[in-house]
């Protein structure tokens, strides 16, 4: 697949919403190249990081902003939506790490060590911030899809839930969480 290879192709493929007022939408199996790590290093963080107004964003709807690079999938989710990934043992995942970097390496892929939290409401858990980079082989997963309500990766058939974990499918990990925190209440800075 020689657009696999193709930087410029596969960003074409791309729908950039940074400043969209409402949720967005990735389109069809883009193939995004694993060329780098999924999070990236500290120092390529320090140059860059974004800041992505969500003041539009409606519970059960998401915003997909490009950075770095990659897709970010930052999603308002339904009371529907948290009460599935907290209603998961986490026996049952077949990943049992959280994979968010803004906490410790071996925590436990519970929803809340992967959801952001919103400063001053602790007791907010709907936003979800995740590299929109499937685990497997790079592709974009779709929203709203899939087996368990969550995220579908159409390119091999992975499954993810409403946190963003792999439940079903070749993928090994979840989904990961970037470095990611609101500097106000209708702001994520992500890096
Ligand atoms: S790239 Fe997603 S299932 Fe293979």
């Amino acid at each position: 697949m020689s657009h696999v290879e193709d930087h410029g192709e596969t960003r074409r493929d791309f729908l950039y919403y940074a400043t969209a007022g409402t949720g967005a939408v990735v389109a069809g199996a883009a193939v995004w190249p694993l060329i780098n790590q999924m999070n990236p290093s500290a120092d390529v963080q320090a140059l860059s990081s974004i800041r992505v107004d969500v003041s539009g964003v409606e519970p059960g709807t998401q915003l997909t902003v490009e950075w770095l690079g990659k897709p970010v999938f930052i999603r308002r989710r339904t009371a529907a939506e948290i009460a599935a990934a907290r209603d998961v043992e986490i026996a049952d995942l077949p990943d049992p790490e959280a994979r968010n970097a803004n906490i410790q390496d071996d925590a436990p892929a519970s929803d809340g060590n992967r959801a952001l939290a919103v400063p001053g409401d602790d007791a907010n858990e709907e936003w979800l911030v995740m590299m929109g980079v499937c685990t497997h082989l790079g592709c974009v997963p779709l929203g709203d899809a899939g087996d368990f309500g969550g995220w579908f990766c159409p390119c091999h058939g992975s499954h993810y839930d409403t946190s963003g974990r792999i439940r079903r499918g070749p993928a090994p990990e979840n989904l990961p969480v970037p470095v990611a925190e609101f500097i106000d209440e209708s702001t994520i800075k992500l890096g």
